[in-house]
């Protein structure tokens, strides 16, 4: 069995407060499902206040991005080990938001990978086409470029650490989801890409599925064999449909 995760993705909302108050909601609502790992990513600046809320809990904590560097002359970046004391456990790397508005790369994305596994956070890397991508019959060729980027040269042990995220752009906050039976074909697609490297890392990956998922729709993606869980991003503001997500999965 694949390690189901639900993971809600917070981007630019929330201030301290807020992020306190629907965490508090989470944790006093049904959001603890048997054999379901929860996680939020709040903002940078909302991370160390959720941490005390979260410590203890089944919610598990995670950033948004993260630097390429260790340490050093990088204004504004956040790095892996300062991730690391404010109790962050994922990373979301290579989101679509970042590689669309800040020209992030297979390259810069792989090296930020590389630096997540050597500290110990589990990345969470994104990938996916977009709508001009998908309908010209681009898309395994889009998705297998960013796998193959954004995990090259890393090995089985390090594979079987990760999370994949399949994130098609054109279902990013615009209502429109992927089918089920859609997503699973980019699933399987991606889980046989990495199978090619390692097999056992293939079949133990949780590959996540993200883009305009709702409760109502959440069922039935969750259901399909290679698709292990959700990226959630507007619904997981809500503390009730975070969880009515959670329920489903
Ligand atoms: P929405 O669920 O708002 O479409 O966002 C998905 C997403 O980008 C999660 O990372």
């Amino acid at each position: 069995m694949r390690e189901i995760i639900i993971a809600g993705n917070w981007k630019m909302n929330g201030t301290v407060a807020e992020t306190e108050k629907l965490l508090k909601e989470l944790l006093a609502g049904k959001s603890k499902k048997r054999g379901v790992t929860v996680v939020v990513c709040p903002s940078f600046t909302s991370l160390h206040a959720a941490h005390k809320i979260l410590k203890g809990s089944h919610i598990a904590l995670g950033a948004q991005d993260m630097s390429a560097h260790q340490k050093g002359a990088f204004t504004s970046e956040v790095s892996a080990s300062m991730l690391l004391t404010v109790g962050a456990r994922y990373v979301i790397l290579g989101h679509s938001e970042k590689r669309q508005y800040h020209a992030e790369t297979d390259e810069l994305v792989n090296a930020k990978t590389r630096l997540a596994f050597a500290s110990g956070l589990t990345p969470i890397v994104c990938v996916g086409e977009t709508l001009d991508q998908r309908e010209s019959g681009q898309t395994n060729d889009v998705v297998g470029t960013q796998i193959n980027g954004t995990l090259a040269g890393f090995t089985g042990e390090q594979l079987e650490k990760a999370v994949i995220a399949y994130e098609p752009v054109w279902a990013i906050g615009t209502g429109k989801t992927a089918t089920p039976e859609m997503a699973q074909e980019v699933h399987k697609f991606i889980r046989d890409r990495v199978g090619q490297v390692d097999r056992e890392a293939a079949h133990s990956l949780p590959i996540l599925y993200g883009g305009s998922v709702k409760a109502d729709n959440a069922e039935g993606l969750l259901k399909q064999p290679d698709i292990d869980g959700a990226l959630v991003g507007g619904a997981s503001l809500k503390a009730d449909d975070f969880i009515a997500i959670i329920n489903a999965a």
